[in-house]
């Protein structure tokens, strides 16, 4: 699916991994907790069915999603973009003691090591640390989205698939669909939030109906397909 062939596609990668390297994340703990909320199988079908060689993942937290795509394919280069910046820190700290956390750590003493590994560790180095076994394959681009994604494409890389799981803004699709315009784009937050009017679902949906795509759907995930 890639558009350049294949020697230039690596050496725009090599590039790119460059232009962003790794932290140093020796002894740095681990943390594999997803916010993610579900259907993510669609996305492993996807990857499974379509073979890409580059993953662009817009929104990657704690890289418990990057985790799972790189395990998916062992050829194929993951692109994380995030600022992974300190709001992480607060916002981890929210979630002791709520559900979420609580269901995947019980005991409340881990919750807060959770935490407390996030702000000593920093965000990024702790996000870094779960996805050490794929340094060869996963590149932090450390930024927002669009920006960052103008540079992805300056730097000549071609994303053959797009995963969305930011700031649910229509912006993210618009931006990586006129830069990449044979990228599959697929995303999380389908659920998020019936109290907040499903956000996501509206900007997806405006999205497909512009530019004349069908929605798949399942649970958190959505997939555009033509
Ligand atoms: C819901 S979390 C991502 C969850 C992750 N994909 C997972 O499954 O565990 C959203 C992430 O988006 C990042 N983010 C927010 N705005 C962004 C933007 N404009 N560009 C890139 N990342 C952004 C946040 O820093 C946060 O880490």
């Amino acid at each position: 699916m890639t558009q350049l062939p294949e020697h230039e596609t690596l050496s725009a990668l090599d590039a790119l991994k460059a232009e962003y390297p790794w932290p140093d994340v020796e002894g740095v703990t681990p943390w594999d907790y997803t916010l993610g909320g579900g259907g993510r199988e669609l996305v492993d079908a996807l990857i499974n069915q379509h073979k890409p060689k580059v993953f662009l993942e817009i929104g990657c937290f704690l890289c418990s999603s990057s985790k799972r795509w790189l395990e998916q394919k062992e050829d194929m280069t993951v692109i994380g973009v995030d600022p992974w910046d300190d709001a992480l820190i607060e916002q981890c700290n929210r979630y002791v003691g709520r559900p979420k956390l609580t269901r995947e750590y019980p005991d409340i003493e881990v919750q807060k090591k959770f935490a407390r590994d996030v702000k000593e560790q920093s965000p990024f180095r702790t996000a870094l640390a779960n996805v050490r076994s794929y340094r060869d394959r996963f590149i932090p681009v450390r930024g927002t989205s669009p920006d960052m994604l103008y540079k992805i494409h300056a730097s000549g890389v071609t994303p053959d698939i797009v995963y969305i799981d930011a700031d649910k803004k229509i912006e993210d699709l618009e931006v990586a669909h006129s830069l990449w315009p044979n990228a599959l784009i697929t995303g999380d937050d389908w659920h998020w939030s019936r109290t907040k009017g499903y956000p996501m679902r509206q900007v997806v949906y405006a999205f497909a109906e512009k530019y004349g795509f069908e929605v798949e759907a399942s649970w958190a995930t959505w997939i555009l397909k033509r």
